[in-house]
């Protein structure tokens, strides 16, 4: 957040960093993983040891697992550990946050972060991302928006509320122990029914967050337009994403 934004903006920031925990179980089924393309880009070449710190439910850590890299998971909210924990028992998931991870100097060869790195105080976040990693190793954030290049699916972002963001990723690109960042985009798909994708929407903080009576317009306002729509009316389909990559390495 800027250092312009008002304490009642901060508060909702907060509210709203913190908001996934009372809907794990939904989170799980309901929100798309990555591609492993996306996955493979992020890491250094030979990466075993790989943390997915914020992780959640554990959407990326599927993704790690299917590459063969050995897995510990951080995530400061007790029920997405519990959910993430129902997924993936053999996988060492630890209470902490982005700017105080519990490992040791030097621990990790990657640390990747999936839909999580605009919750963080992103400078400090660095600071210790950099402190866990051995040199050579690298930080990725890792972001699923809409394409909303696809009409509808750009009328869907405009009704459902839920556009890309931009400036949150731009801060990732600077830091002393980092080199410069690089980008890429990934083509994702995910298969969901209109009722489904109203699901997924629910999961999203700005609807966490809000009040019963807007997350009901917002439902209904939704599967009207979805149940109408032709690309979507007429049962599962596909939801097409960009994965988007902030890639740095650690000098
Ligand atoms: C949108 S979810 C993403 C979860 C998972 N990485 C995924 O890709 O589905 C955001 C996660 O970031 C976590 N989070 C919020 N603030 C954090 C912080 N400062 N440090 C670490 N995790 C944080 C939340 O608890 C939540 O699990």
């Amino acid at each position: 957040m800027s250092e312009a934004t008002s304490a009642a903006e901060r508060e909702l920031w907060s509210r709203r960093s913190r908001s996934f925990g009372g809907r794990a179980a939904e989170y799980a089924r309901h929100r798309p993983d990555y591609p492993l393309d996306a996955l493979r880009w992020a890491l250094p070449p030979g990466a075993t040891r790989v943390v997915d710190l914020a992780a959640g439910t554990g959407k990326l850590t599927d993704g790690l697992l299917a590459l063969d890299v050995e897995v510990t998971a951080v995530e400061p909210d007790a029920q997405m550990r519990a959910e993430f924990g129902r997924h993936h028992p053999d996988v060492p998931i630890l209470d902490g946050t982005a700017e105080r991870i519990p490992l040791p100097g030097a621990a990790a060869d990657a640390v990747l972060v999936g839909q999580a790195f605009h919750w963080f105080d992103v400078g400090a976040a660095l600071t210790e991302i950099a402190r866990v990693l051995r040199p050579g190793g690298t930080v990725a954030g890792l972001w699923n928006g809409n394409d909303e290049s696809v009409p509808w699916v750009a009328e869907f972002a405009r009704i459902s509320g839920f556009t890309q963001r931009g400036s949150s990723v731009a801060k990732l690109t600077e830091h002393p122990a980092f080199g410069p960042f690089a980008e890429r985009t990934f083509r994702h798909t995910h298969r969901r029914t209109p009722e489904s994708l109203v699901e997924t929407i629910a999961t999203h903080s700005h609807l966490l967050v809000a009040d019963k009576e807007e997350r009901a317009r917002t439902r209904t306002r939704v599967l009207e337009f979805l149940t109408t729509n032709p690309a979507t009316a007429g049962g599962e389909f596909d939801v097409p994403l960009l994965t988007t990559v902030l890639r740095g390495e650690r000098r």
